[in-house]
């Protein structure tokens, strides 16, 4: 454990930047349900397919999705749009790199370009044995990737107490939120 941690601080940080992947798509018919919307399991695989080429980019190792901790579909996305995912590691841990997913639809015709999706997935690198192994750390540079940073602690614990794998007792991060809550309530 403690030869992990070594290896751990003695690799480069990378920044958010540095895990970048962008990728975009027409929304074909073979893509669409009976109403001309793009089904959500569509989207799910390309979500899948840059985040792990972000995690991959920040790890440079195999990854494999642990879990996705969060998808919401604000609006349905039609037949013939235009779609763009850009994916970058939010913050990244021992093993796991929590990836979050920013889609965008640009409409053919007047070009205007609006947010329609959000995801959060989580990727844990792994070796040839499929055993987790270490990945450096994230450097955030801007606000927002500040803000990402600082609240995927948060998302990892809550994950980690809906997979059974974290007691609600030892999740400290979630229970200072709520505690903060109460006292300014
Ligand atoms: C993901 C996987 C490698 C984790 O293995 P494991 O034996 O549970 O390993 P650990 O308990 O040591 O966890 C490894 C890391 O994953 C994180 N993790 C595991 N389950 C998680 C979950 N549900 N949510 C968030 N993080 C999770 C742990 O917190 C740990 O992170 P850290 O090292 O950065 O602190 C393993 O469960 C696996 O191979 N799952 C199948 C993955 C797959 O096939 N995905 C495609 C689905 S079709």
């Amino acid at each position: 454990m403690k030869a992990f941690f070594l290896t751990n601080n003695i690799m480069k940080a990378k920044t958010p930047k540095e895990t970048e992947a962008i990728s975009t798509k027409i929304v074909l018919p073979n893509d669409t349900n009976p109403l001309g919307n793009l089904f959500g399991g569509r989207l799910l695989a390309w979500m899948d397919e840059i985040a792990y080429v972000s995690a991959n980019r920040h790890s440079r190792r195999v990854a494999v999705t642990a879990s996705i901790n969060n998808v919401s579909f604000n609006k349905p996305i039609k037949l013939g749009e235009t779609v763009t995912l850009k994916a970058k590691v939010s913050r990244a841990f021992s093993s796991s790199m929590e990836v979050i997913i920013d889609v965008f639809v640009e409409n053919s015709v007047t070009g205007e370009q609006s947010s329609s999706n959000q995801a959060i997935y989580t990727f844990v690198a792994v070796d040839q044995n499929g055993t987790p192994i270490h990945v450096p750390m994230l450097s955030p540079e801007t606000e927002l990737e500040e803000q990402r940073y600082a609240a995927a602690l948060r998302r990892k614990q809550l994950s980690l107490i809906l997979a059974g794998k974290l007691k609600p007792s030892e999740a400290t991060e979630l229970k200072a939120l709520f505690d903060e809550k109460e006292t300014n309530s």
